[in-house]
């Protein structure tokens, strides 16, 4: 049998450059310092090192399967590093992410997001790693649902015997820690009452029904139930694999032609249209937004990241840059209410439940 390799995306807020608009390149630096001593002791194979708005993004590849200590620990060191940095130039929120002060065994619920996956390499092996910003764990739940579920999106349900049995899809209630696998097409009734509901339950992996193998993986931490106060948005990542038995590079873009609504922007707390653009676009500043997406595309050769490419970096996307841009200034007039304020529930961690208090001898019963 052909060697498995792993891809590891692990990601964290460690400061940013202005207030939470970008990364100070000095902290890419430090982190690709910290990576290639890694890759020399021979804990990773490869690894690039880049950021989406003010989150700092880790791809790594390497052969000890998801979830290696050694791993985990390298990207906790390249974050504790760039903190020192984030804290000299005195960056906003320096350390944000990293919700505890000594590493053990795993990032999971340490603060920093984390998609990993571990398969056989394929003959070409196309991927796909998105990076958002300003929003939270299950902004990859509409696009995941078209990518492998919807067939006027993804023409290789229909036409590609290779993917027509469909795909599996395991989504984890968030609040709960509980999951649930859901078979597409028979299921995508009751996978959607579920994942059209993103706050609370989040697409984790899809899987190819045709072969067994994994087909994408996203990041589901929820920074605010981890921390049990606000401290930034999850600002998630997912990995995707493409071609031949998985949708077609093209397909797996297309969701992101149409900037859906995700939770996020200004503090965490309202609702806008994700945004996909460039790496260079990918600096968020009206209203600390709207959120953004970058996708970079990687050819894996032998564990060799071969990339990246700026996927949308393309004029084909401008409508839905612009697009985007009109729902966010609709959204913007409602200034502090709902929908674009997020719903009270969602809105616990903030000033509401100190503000409830506080008021909470001043109201007084309705005859
Ligand atoms: P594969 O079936 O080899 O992935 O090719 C499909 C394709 O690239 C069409 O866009
Ligand atoms: P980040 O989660 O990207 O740090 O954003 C936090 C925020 O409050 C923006 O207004
Ligand atoms: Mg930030
Ligand atoms: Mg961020």
């Amino acid at each position: 049998m052909s060697k498995e390799i792993t891809l590891s995306v692990i990601k964290a807020d460690i400061g940013g450059w202005v207030g939470h608009s970008r990364i100070h390149p000095d902290l890419i630096e430090r982190a690709k310092e910290v990576l290639a001593e890694g890759q020399k002791r021979g804990d990773i194979l490869d690894f690039h090192v880049t950021a989406a708005g003010d989150d700092l993004q880790l791809i790594m590849t390497h052969t000890q399967g998801d979830d290696s200590p050694k791993v985990h620990q390298l990207a906790w060191n390249a974050f504790e590093e760039a903190t020192q940095v984030a804290k000299a130039l005195k960056l906003y929120g320096a350390g944000q992410d990293l919700l505890s002060d000594a590493f053990s065994d795993n990032v999971r619920g340490m603060g920093p997001g984390v998609a990993e996956m571990t398969f056989v390499e394929r003959k070409s092996e196309p991927v796909i790693i998105f990076m958002a910003d300003k929003t939270a764990a299950g902004a990859w739940n509409l696009p995941l649902y078209r990518m492998f579920a919807d067939p006027f999106n993804t023409a290789g349900l229909v036409i590609s015997p290779s993917m027509h049995k469909g795909f599996r899809f395991e989504v984890q209630d968030v609040k709960e820690h509980k999951a649930i696998t859901f078979d597409c097409p028979e299921e995508m009734y009751d996978l959607l009452v579920f994942i059209g509901a993103p706050a609370r339950y989040a697409v984790k992996r899809v899987f190819s029904r045709n072969t067994g193998e994994i087909a994408a993986v996203s990041s589901t931490e929820r920074l605010s139930l981890i921390a049990g106060r606000y401290v930034g948005k999850d600002d998630p990542v997912l990995i995707v694999r493409c071609q031949s038995q998985f949708p077609a590079v093209g397909e797996v873009l297309e969701p992101f032609a149409f900037p859906h609504i995700v939770e996020g922007w200004m503090r965490g707390s309202h609702h806008g249209p994700l945004m996909p653009v460039a790496l260079h676009e990918a600096n968020p500043s009206r209203f600390d937004g709207p959120p953004r997406v970058v996708a970079l595309g990687f050819q894996i050769a032998d564990g060799r990241l071969v990339g990246p490419v700026d996927m949308f970096d393309d004029p084909s996307f401008d409508e839905a840059r612009r697009l985007a841009n009109q729902a966010a200034d609709y959204l913007r007039r409602h200034g502090p209410f709902e929908p674009h304020r997020l719903p009270m529930e969602e809105m616990e961690y903030t000033t509401m439940p100190e503000v409830m208090k506080r008021l909470g001898d001043r109201w007084t019963p309705i005859e």
